[in-house]
């Protein structure tokens, strides 16, 4: 594995991730170990957790085996464990941050990436279809910022939220998680004012269409992708790795005046999406 950051640069830090078990927000989980943070891998299912632990240990080991400088106790890959919780139920999440202080002895870092997304018209959504994502996305991530807050303020810690650009234009059959993402982008910027004073910068990334992913295999119809794959400006998909390197980038000390930014990596889709030529 090879990455384009100085080795550890997240040495010693703690990042509790949501959603990261999978997709994206796995693969930034994965980035944010191999920077050198510990990192706890978060969500419902263990089956999507296990298996990503699991990896980011072995090339955990990899690494110790393959690097020179950094000996068994001091390597520059960080560890990972996996603790199931639903971000709607704020019990759970209290819990999986205990469970995380226990294993690591604190949190410097929250990554919000768990969400849940399909399509479906505006007249044809029930209350709780809208009411689900709007839980998960933006009170899940409330929960967990709440949740977290005492360890945060600590630790002069940070928080990054996976957004989206569904809202900067009127998305079709993507009300609800509009709705949602333009309260994780509020959630965002209050915060980042609110808590700044403590030392706690609050961040977001909003990625644009991501290629193989579960967000696109729900969200865009394989007769369309071609199509929606000409309106990017640079010419192709997102890929998970873009985001790995956006958030490496925003929890690590270069980013150590960013605070309220929400950081669109889509390639140049939505200032392209309205256009007809
Ligand atoms: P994904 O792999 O399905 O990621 C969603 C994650 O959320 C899963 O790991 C899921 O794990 C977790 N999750 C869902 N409900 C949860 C709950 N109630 N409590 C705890 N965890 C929960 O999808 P993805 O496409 O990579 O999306 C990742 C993030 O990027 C999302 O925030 C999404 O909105 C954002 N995004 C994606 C795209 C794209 O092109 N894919 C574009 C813009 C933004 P469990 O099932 O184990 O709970
Ligand atoms: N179209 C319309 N409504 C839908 C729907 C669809 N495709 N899928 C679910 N819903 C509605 C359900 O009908 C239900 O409403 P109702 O009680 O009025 O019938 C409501 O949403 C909740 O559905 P349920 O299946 O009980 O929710 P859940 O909590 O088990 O799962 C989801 C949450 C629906 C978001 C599920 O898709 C999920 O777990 N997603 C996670 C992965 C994901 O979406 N990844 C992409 C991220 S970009």
């Amino acid at each position: 594995m090879s990455t384009i950051f100085v080795d550890g640069i997240l040495k010693g830090r703690v990042v509790f991730v949501t959603g990261g078990g999978t997709g994206i927000t796995g693969g930034v989980a994965r980035a944010l170990a191999e920077a050198g943070a510990n990192v706890a891998l978060v969500s419902r299912s263990l089956e999507h957790l296990e298996p990503a632990a699991k990896a980011i240990n072995e090339a955990r080991v990899r690494s110790l085996s393959v690097s020179q400088g950094n000996s068994a106790e001091n390597p520059s890959f960080g560890e990972a464990f996996a603790i199931t919780a639903d971000v709607r139920k704020p019990e759970d999440i209290e819990k999986a941050i205990a469970a995380t202080v226990d294993r690591f002895g604190k949190i410097d870092i929250v990554v919000n990436g768990a969400a849940g997304n399909f399509l479906c018209k505006a007249e044809e959504l029930s209350p709780n279809g809208f009411g689900t994502v709007v839980d998960i996305d933006l009170k899940g991530t409330f929960n967990v910022c709440r949740a977290a807050f005492d360890q945060l303020k600590q630790n002069r810690g940070q928080i990054l939220n996976i957004s989206a650009t569904l809202h900067y234009l009127g998305t079709p059959m993507q009300l609800h998680v509009s709705a949602a993402k333009a309260g994780v982008d509020a959630l965002t910027r209050n915060l980042a004012v609110e808590w700044g004073r403590y030392g706690i910068r609050v961040n977001a990334i909003a990625p644009g269409p991501i290629g193989d992913t579960e967000g696109m295999k729900r969200l865009v119809p394989e007769p369309i992708k071609e199509k929606l794959k000409q309106r990017i400006p640079l010419g192709r998909f997102g890929l998970i790795e873009d985001i790995e390197n956006a958030a490496v980038f925003l929890c690590s000390d270069a980013a150590n005046y960013i605070n309220g930014a929400v950081l669109v990596v889509d390639g140049g889709h939505w200032l392209a999406a309205n256009r007809l030529i």
